[in-house]
């Protein structure tokens, strides 16, 4: 794994983000504070609108916050360019959209060698790793010749996660990865994603679903461009979410929250041993 240089990976302070548009000022985001650990699984919920997909811009730094701060493994990412956000972004990130961001007229293994093309690894590396990563999310080897188009939603999914996890990524951000798949290959990515939770990779998941959101050790509540709920999911030893047993903390919007918003530390619970794959 690409390793960022920290534990803790994320940390957002008053955080705003406001759109200029014709119609005046749109403030989505209005002073957000997150911390996420090395590690964590976090889900943030919250309605449309609520502004989840610009806080997932800036958390993958595809957009800089209007004001407020954000440290990406410890760097202030105001302090770097756009051509070293860049390669962050290419090191250390991988996303995984809702429609998949596939490239249709492309095979399945050059979708998701794309991102090497972006890095220093060599050519003659980029195919093995691509299969690597396509093996890890268990797409049937018979299908990595075929146009990314020719999939089902769920192998398509498949495939953006492998696209995402090819640069061996620490930080991984996932916007509705399942909110166009049916439940049951829903249920296959999240658990493709509980896998990468247990090799220690750090997860940020947006969801509109409870159920969804279950699988995380923490679920984030946005509204109106605010957190204004927390709360952490207790995993049993069997690995099936438990979304009942669940306690409330404070609200990561108030910074001087001393509870596991402030330390980034779930409350408790153990984890669920999952298969290990290594890309
Ligand atoms: N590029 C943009 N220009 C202007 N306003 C925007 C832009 N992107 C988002 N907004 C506005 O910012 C607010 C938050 O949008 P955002 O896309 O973050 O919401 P969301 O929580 O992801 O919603 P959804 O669940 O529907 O995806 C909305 O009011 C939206 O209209
Ligand atoms: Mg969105």
């Amino acid at each position: 794994m690409n390793e960022l240089p920290t534990k803790r990976i994320i940390e957002i302070s008053n955080v705003h983000r406001i759109y200029e548009t014709q119609a005046g000022a749109v403030p989505a985001l209005r002073g957000v504070d997150l911390i996420v650990e090395k590690a964590d699984f976090v889900a943030i919920m919250g309605p449309s609108g609520s502004g989840k997909t610009t806080l997932m811009n800036i958390l993958g730094c595809l957009d800089r916050p209007t004001f407020g701060r954000y440290l990406l493994a410890g760097t202030d990412t105001a302090t770097l360019s756009d051509n070293e956000l860049a390669d962050l972004r290419a090191t250390s990130i991988g996303f995984v959209f809702q429609n998949f961001n596939l490239l249709a007229r492309a095979t399945v293994l050059r979708n998701v060698m794309l991102p090497l093309v972006y890095t220093t690894c060599p050519r003659a590396e980029r195919e093995e790793r691509a299969v690597t990563a396509l093996r890890a999310v268990g797409l049937e080897e018979r299908f990595f010749e075929h146009m990314s188009n020719e999939l089902s939603g769920g192998q398509m999914q498949r495939v953006a996660i492998a696209r995402a996890l090819v640069n061996n990524p620490e930080l991984i951000l996932a916007d509705e990865p399942t909110g166009n798949l049916d439940t049951a290959t829903g249920e296959m990515v999240l658990k493709t994603l509980e896998i990468l939770r247990d090799q220690k990779r750090t997860i940020v998941l947006i969801t509109h679903d409870e159920e969804v959101a279950s699988h995380a050790d923490r679920v984030l509540y946005i509204r109106d461009g605010l957190f204004v709920n927390e709360k952490y999911n207790i995993r049993p030893a069997s690995g099936q979410p438990a979304s009942s047993s669940t306690v409330s903390g404070p609200t990561a919007s108030d910074p001087t929250a001393s509870g596991p918003t402030a330390s980034g530390q779930p409350a408790s619970g153990p984890t669920a041993p999952l298969p290990v794959c290594e890309v």
